[in-house]
């Protein structure tokens, strides 16, 4: 059982228990049965893990670390606790070893109950095992939500993977795209344990390295959109992977042309929107074909396809792309439009990027994927540098679910243009300061990547 697996089941028995106490008194079977059900669960839990914590924070549900999703199964019991622990205040709950079972039941017979009486409750009757911390108007970030080592390695992990097979391809050397797959289900799970902190990630942008560093962000960029949209895990391994390989087939073209300094001729453009057919080949010379691969290849020939029939390799008026590759059309050309190219000396600051790609909805871009491309990433994408009302800037750090126009933002200039390790500012909860508007971070001399690694 993986720790969402284990926090589903925590959630869905505590859940039971709580409505079961709400109808019935503590000596009816129905609550018995509950009472010891979630007894032997924890228990059990505590083989595993030293502690249980819940966090809630904003309107996610975090248990032992790890962000519970809302999905149709167990989606009654997650928003009931979801409800209960926002009626209560609650910020952490923490259960330790040893509890017992006349804990549990008293703890739940007040969690049932109102604020007033289950903070009364809370300060004068003795709770060993249990721990509660409340919301306090600050609402602090947790601190593992701040805490991005791991999810630093598996970004340079893909990368270095990615970079690798790329050049094994350069020199014509035969590869194996399951490492490539191996990535993807290392970014399929950090996504659920950290996305923003993942997401962050994708703001680094090597300009000599573009290639490796843009497949990556793109794979990323295109795997959290899968996962917001609803995807399977399954398909997220095919879409990951076909987001990694989209522009593989530039291994075929000449490096003189790829980094060519400044504007490229209509020639040497030709040349280059070869790479979607290139691509193809490419995919089909690696060992190890399967389904997943099947679908990089058609991703790699459709990802410059638009959606009102233009874009490049030509094809006929019924042919249309496929759902992944209508995906990483959007999150190439976000990648692509905010990262330095020779012909793009100045890259587009992302919330311009994001207004560029609405702009296109329904043009260029398929515009239910765009809505869903922008509630993701938000109006000020992370690594945006904002300009406040207090006069300094801050650089966004985390989306904030459900508040796409107010991310957190940690302040890196002061009022006089000074470079500071500044505070963090949730900007959906403290109303003091607003956003002016979104600055060039060039102006400033500030690499927003460099705040995330
Ligand atoms: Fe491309
Ligand atoms: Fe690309």
């Amino acid at each position: 059982m993986s720790i969402h697996q284990f926090g589903k089941k925590f959630i869905t028995l505590l859940y039971t228990l709580t409505r079961a106490c709400r109808i019935y008194d503590l000596n009816n079977d129905v609550v018995i049965t509950a009472g010891q059900k979630f007894y032997q669960f924890i228990n059990s839990l505590f083989d595993i893990f030293e502690n249980i914590e819940i966090v809630r924070y904003r309107d996610y549900i975090f248990f032992n670390k790890q962000r519970l999703r809302f999905e149709i199964e167990g989606y009654a019991s997650l928003q009931f606790i979801d409800n209960r622990l926002k009626h209560l205040d609650i910020k952490t709950i923490v259960i330790s070893k040893g509890i017992e079972k006349d804990e549990i039941m008293r703890f739940i017979t007040i969690f049932k109950e109102t604020k007033d009486i289950f903070m009364n409750e809370i300060k004068q009757k003795s709770f060993p095992h249990i721990f509660v911390e409340f919301k306090t108007t600050k609402d602090e970030i947790p601190d593992f939500l701040q805490n991005g080592e791991r999810t630093k390695k598996v970004y340079f992990k893909a990368l270095m993977v990615t970079k690798n097979l790329m050049q094994n391809l350069w020199v014509n050397r035969t590869v194996d795209v399951r490492s490539s797959k191996r990535v993807v289900y290392n970014l399929i799970d950090t996504l659920s344990r950290d996305e923003f902190g993942l997401l962050a990630l994708t703001t680094i942008k090597n300009f000599d390295e573009y290639t490796f560093n843009h497949s990556v962000n793109v794979g990323i960029l295109s795997l959290a959109l899968g996962q917001r949209i609803g995807l399977s895990k399954k398909d997220l391994v095919k879409l990951g992977t076909a987001g990694i390989l989209h522009d593989i087939g530039k291994v075929e073209i000449d490096k003189g042309i790829i980094y060519k300094p400044g504007r490229l001729s209509t020639s040497e453009w030709e040349i280059i929107k070869l790479h979607s057919n290139f691509g193809v080949r490419q995919i089909l010379k690696t060992r190890g074909l399967d389904e997943v691969s099947l679908y990089a290849i058609v991703v790699s020939y459709q990802h410059h396809w638009n959606y009102n029939g233009t874009g490049y390799p030509p094809r006929k008026e019924d042919e249309h792309p496929i759902f992944f590759s209508n995906i990483v059309r959007i999150t190439d050309c976000y990648d692509a439009m905010t990262t330095f190219r020779p012909y793009q000396p100045t890259p587009y600051i992302p919330p311009l990027a994001i207004k560029v790609i609405w702009a296109k909805r329904g043009i260029l871009f398929d515009p239910v994927i765009v809505k869903a491309f922008t509630q993701l990433l938000g109006v000020y994408p992370v690594g945006s540098c904002l300009k406040l009302s207090s006069q300094e800037i801050g650089l966004v750090v985390r989306q904030n679910p459900g508040h796409i126009e107010h991310p957190i933002i940690k302040i890196i200039l002061d009022s006089k243009g000074k470079k500071v390790d500044g505070h963090t500012i949730d900007l959906s909860l403290d109303k003091k300061v607003s956003i002016i508007n979104p600055v060039y971070p060039q102006k400033y001399s500030i690499n927003p990547a460099s705040y995330f690694v």
